[in-house]
């Protein structure tokens, strides 16, 4: 038989309940965001008031009869540029004294997994998203973060603060089964293992036996293993800097054994094939 747990035993069991993470969108295009947001992960985070979105149009704050937001460049040049005005507006209104202030940039600091976590534990996030050929210089000055979500340039903001919404509502406590952020890409500095689910075998491919043995615990090493194998051909650069214990070094360690032995073993191939004397690849 259990034991009750003690007075302090039980405090320290019911958790504080977080408070919402408030989420506020400045947008051209808020049509672009409702509809993506009220769907799937998003819609029920929402649902279960783990977090709260609002989407405004940024015209609200638009200058004039005509509620202008932009105007030409200062020395010339294509397209339009945003102007700082509508968003000071904005922001002093919206702003709080916990508020992140982002801004969706294509030179900002590039989107990772590690600031999706770290504003997954922020009480009120502000994205502004600009259209048209970016913003007024000054506009910087009015923000706290400037994120990126990669080398490439989208037509606007709406569709980088999807991404940056999507990557921390699913972060949030209650949000999915903790499980699955805890083990996915990225989350230990690793890519994630394969996964199979049924037919057993299919087109030949069966699924690996030791995920069908029921041995928890050679299961969790196939993984880990598996893992580091997927992360060292795929993506190098994660393995660099990264910290290992002693289990992930010694698997690393077979990995690469299991690899050189299999790029000889192709270049014997191909030598027997073509006469030539066998070198094995570099990948
Ligand atoms: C056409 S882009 C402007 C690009 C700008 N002229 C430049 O060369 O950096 C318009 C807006 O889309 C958004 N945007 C474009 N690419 C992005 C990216 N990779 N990450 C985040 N936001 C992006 C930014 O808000 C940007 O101000």
């Amino acid at each position: 038989m259990t034991a009750e747990p003690s007075a302090g035993e039980v405090g320290a069991l019911v958790k504080t309940p977080r408070r919402p993470l408030d989420i506020e969108i400045l947008t051209l295009f808020p049509a672009m965001l409702q509809a993506p947001l009220a769907e799937s992960i998003p819609g029920r985070v929402q649902a279960r008031r783990l977090a709260t979105i609002h989407v405004h149009d940024l015209r609200h704050w638009g200058l004039g009869r005509h509620k202008s937001v932009d105007d030409y460049t200062y020395g010339g040049g294509a397209g339009m540029v945003l102007r700082p005005e509508p968003v000071a507006a904005a922001l002093d209104e919206i702003r709080r004294p916990d508020s992140l202030v982002v801004l969706l940039d294509p030179g900002g600091e590039v989107f990772r997994q590690a600031r999706a976590h770290d504003l997954a534990e922020r009480p009120h996030l502000v994205f502004i998203c600009p259209r048209y050929e970016g913003v007024d210089e000054r506009i910087r000055s009015l923000v706290d973060l400037e994120l990126s979500i990669g080398d490439y340039v989208l037509s606007g903001g709406e569709i980088a603060a999807l991404v940056v919404v999507d990557a921390v509502l699913r972060l949030l406590p209650g949000a999915i089964d903790a499980e699955s952020t805890a083990e996915e890409s990225f989350t230990a500095g690793l890519l994630e293992y394969p996964q199979y689910t049924r037919p057993p075998v299919f087109r030949e491919m069966p699924v690996p036996a030791v995920l069908t043995s029921g041995h928890h615990e050679a299961v969790r090493k196939w993984r880990l293993k598996e893992s580091l194998r997927r992360t060292r051909r795929r993506r190098p650069d994660l393995l660099e800097n990264r910290p290992m214990t002693r289990e992930e070094a010694k698997l690393l360690g077979e990995v690469s054994h299991e690899e050189s032995g299999a790029a000889l073993e192709a270049a014997q191939e191909r030598a027997v094939q073509t006469d030539a004397p066998a070198e094995p690849s570099t990948d």
